[in-house]
């Protein structure tokens, strides 16, 4: 049938007394007469009420969990509970059969494992559904927040000859054949005769590129997959995840983290706005599954509150050097109740310390600022001090940190010292140092873990929930 409506606009329109027409797949079949259909528009379902006379028992037995069906009929008032309008289908067209033996997806509570495992099918489910229409609402509300304010959309590379960033470690990219590559004199491999006449690999950041579009457009954001071969087996880490990375230039630390800051809360409030019906679901599936858990591991508040919560209040700003003395003066640090005990200034903050700091000491988003230059990338505008960076890291409850960035160093002689102490090979980076030669001006920047993002708004604890297919160590299925 094509012509059709869509649930949600059915269920919030003015379509009443009319013939409708709507496509979707069965949740439920009772009674051989209210059928619970589902498009995925909304988490709502819409139900269809069939007169099973009109109707052969063998095609009534065809209407199943999971099977693709069309109907036509009048939208009228609905009598029963939960609903406010309903269709009294005239005509019922059946697609795509799904036999209830073998469908996976029973109407019943499964668990996330189990949804990992069936991955292609789980979008099909409540809380997938409602999960990625938030994705999707996250994704639109970050463009429209740029959009309006006159920044430039960039596509960076994928694929990349430059392993400069050192975000982390990197998947080769090759057509060289793996089990009999040719050798050089030195008996190293010849990457002169690989596809791109050098090693290649997938990028971990769009950052360095995102520069030079800034130092021409004054204002860029990428939008893009990027790549982190780390085996890092937890909640929070991808193999393949997506970043934003804003890129503005005149710019210093300060209008960074105020751009971040204005971003998260811009994206937040579009989601509220426009995902309530989703984030109510959400929010229900977080208080059930968090009722397993023991009291102290429970959040705070419930997920719409805690969302409104950040929309409200500032984020607290401090350095890594007020943060050092907070963290040194704590009770798990003193008890040794931290896996990694901080002893000194200088040490690199694990997850569990942006996490006592958020969740425990502060109690809301915190911005770290100026970090220890020997714990941060090359590339970060050195403080008068000397000692330490001008980067900002974002953090998150429940999250940890969900933005990473900083001002750039943008005078050529510091950051050329800076490459070379750190082992960046100046000579191949000519193009990036260029901008420092040409009209270097004051710019910064950060990146935002998207899929982080979406694992604050919706509640869900893993990573791997909010992605559609999860690349992740030993994981590259479907
Ligand atoms: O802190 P990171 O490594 O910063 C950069 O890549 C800079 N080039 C960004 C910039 O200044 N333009 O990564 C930025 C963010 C992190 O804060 C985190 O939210 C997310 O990217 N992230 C990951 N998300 C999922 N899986 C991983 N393995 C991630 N690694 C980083
Ligand atoms: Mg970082």
């Amino acid at each position: 049938m094509t012509n059709t409506n869509s649930i949600k606009e059915l269920l919030t329109g003015n379509k009443k007394g009319e013939t409708v027409n709507i496509n979707g797949w069965v949740r439920t079949f009772r009674n051989n007469q209210f059928i619970a259909l589902n498009d995925g528009s909304t988490i709502n379902n819409l139900q269809i009420v069939i007169d099973f006379n009109d109707y052969e028992d063998s095609f009534l037995k065809r209407i199943n969990p999971g099977t693709a069906i069309g109907v036509e009929g009048e939208l009228v008032e609905s009598l029963g509970k939960g609903q406010t309008v309903e269709i009294k289908a005239n005509k019922v067209e059946i697609y795509g059969d799904s036999d209830p033996e073998k469908y996976p997806l029973q109407p019943k509570r499964h668990s996330l494992e189990f949804l990992r495992e069936i991955a292609h099918l789980r979008f099909r489910t409540n809380t997938f559904g409602a999960v990625f229409r938030v994705r999707n609402s996250l994704s639109f509300a970050i463009h429209k927040f740029f959009n309006e304010r006159d920044f430039v959309y960039m596509h960076t590379p994928i694929i990349t000859g430059s392993d400069a960033e050192g975000a982390g470690e990197m998947f080769k990219v090759t057509t060289l054949d793996l089990e009999n590559p040719p050798k050089n004199e030195e008996g190293h491999i010849d990457y002169k005769q690989d596809f791109f006449e050098k090693p290649t690999n997938l990028t971990v950041s769009g950052q360095l590129e995102a520069e030079l579009g800034a130092m021409a457009f004054s204002k860029v954001y990428t939008f893009g997959p990027t790549f982190r071969a780390e085996n890092s087996n937890t909640s929070r880490h991808l193999a393949e995840f997506w970043m934003i990375e804003p890129e503005i230039a005149f710019a210093d630390i300060n209008d960074d983290m105020d751009l971040a800051e204005e971003l998260l809360k811009y994206v937040i409030n579009y989601v509220l706005e426009n995902n309530i019906e989703d984030l109510r679901f959400l929010e229900q599936r977080l208080i059930q599954e968090e009722k397993q858990k023991p009291q102290n591991e429970r959040s705070d508040m419930p997920l719409i509150e805690k969302l409104k919560f950040v929309l409200e209040n500032d984020f607290e700003r401090l350095t890594y050097t007020e943060a050092i003395e907070i963290l040194l003066r704590s009770k798990p640090n003193k008890k040794k109740k931290f896996k990694y005990v901080i002893e000194k200034w200088g040490a690199d903050l694990q997850s569990e310390h942006e996490r006592y700091l958020v969740e425990k000491h502060f109690k809301k988003p915190v911005i770290l600022t100026d970090y220890p230059k020997d714990i941060k990338a090359f590339y970060m505008k050195v403080n008068d001090d000397n000692n330490t960076v001008r980067a900002m890291d974002i953090l998150f409850p429940g999250i940890g940190e969900i933005v990473g960035g900083s001002q750039r160093e943008e005078r050529y002689d510091v950051l050329l010292e800076r490459m070379n102490k750190m082992g960046v090979p100046a000579d191949e980076m000519q193009w990036y140092l260029d901008t420092r030669r040409f009209g270097s001006a004051e710019h910064a920047g950060f990146g935002l873990g998207f899929e982080r993002l979406v694992q604050f708004v919706t509640g869900m604890g893993n990573i791997r929930d909010v992605i559609a297919f999860p690349r992740y160590p030993g994981n590259a299925r479907f």
